[in-house]
């Protein structure tokens, strides 16, 4: 159960349904001096404990910019290994976050689908893409569009969803020991998801989604996760961290 957080100015509607502003309402009802969530008519922001800066997501950020355009599907490690030889393959990220690999894919060519079962990191994502969305200067630049951001939700709750060539897999780790310099991005992450302790679960319902491949982030020198006995087929080296192939026959 995610903590719960005080919640400033209207929570928006979101979609029809209603199910991620009700997910919202349920964890509102924190405690001073613990997180906030800011609505205003500008934009979706959080407050950390401790931190002065506000954090939003921005795909108009300059290094996530550099990054998606500059650098690309044969640079980028997990271009490599989510798209394969593919041009153009339909990836669903199973795992959104904050929305980064996500952006990089789909400016690489792919057609990405995310998915996000955090109510406030949803919230914070959909908010991004709206302000994108905004923009017409920002969007004619892209090459590709930007990403799709299916409905707030459990993989296994939604059989319907993540059908696609290529699925992308990148739980939360373990929190390193030495934690002083870890950056905001994150801060925000461990405060809001926590560590995901249901990957080996996970991971095999979502070889059932993929008509090519299911990638899975881990760290370098990590254990592979459990596949059902599968072993990766292959992997893509990241630097700091790994990209572990399942391919699908
Ligand atoms: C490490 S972050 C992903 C970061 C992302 N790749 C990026 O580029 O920003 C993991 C995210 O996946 C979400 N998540 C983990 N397991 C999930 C699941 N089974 N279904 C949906 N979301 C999940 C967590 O809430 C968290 O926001």
């Amino acid at each position: 159960m995610p903590e719960l957080l005080r919640i400033e100015g209207a929570i928006p509607d979101f979609r029809d349904g209603g199910i991620e502003r009700r997910a919202l309402e349920d964890l509102a009802g924190g405690q001073d001096g613990g997180m906030l969530l800011r609505f205003s008519p500008e934009r979706a922001e959080l407050m950390l404990p401790g931190c002065r800066k506000p954090f939003f997501l921005d795909f108009k950020s300059r290094e996530l910019i550099w990054r998606a355009l500059h650098s690309g599907r044969h640079s980028e490690a997990v271009c490599r290994a989510v798209m394969g030889g593919m041009k153009s393959p339909a990836v669903f990220d199973a795992t959104a976050g904050l929305g980064r690999d996500s952006f990089v894919l789909q400016c690489a060519g792919a057609r990405v689908t995310m998915f996000e079962r955090n109510p406030v990191v949803w919230a914070l994502l959909f908010d991004a893409l709206r302000r994108a969305n905004g923009d017409q200067a920002f969007m004619a630049s892209l090459p590709n569009g930007l990403p799709a951001l299916a409905p707030l939700g459990e993989l296994a709750s939604r059989p319907e969803l993540g059908r696609a060539d290529s699925v992308y897999y990148d739980p939360m780790f373990p929190k390193r020991r030495k934690n002083a310099l870890v950056r905001i991005e994150m801060r925000v992450l461990q405060a809001l998801a926590g560590e995901d302790r249901d990957s080996d679960d996970v991971l095999p319902k979502l070889l059932c989604r993929a008509a090519r491949r299911v990638v899975v982030k881990r760290p370098a020198g990590a254990r592979s996760v459990f596949a059902g006995g599968a072993a990766p087929s292959g992997s893509a080296d990241g630097g700091a961290c790994r990209y572990d192939i399942y391919a699908v026959t």
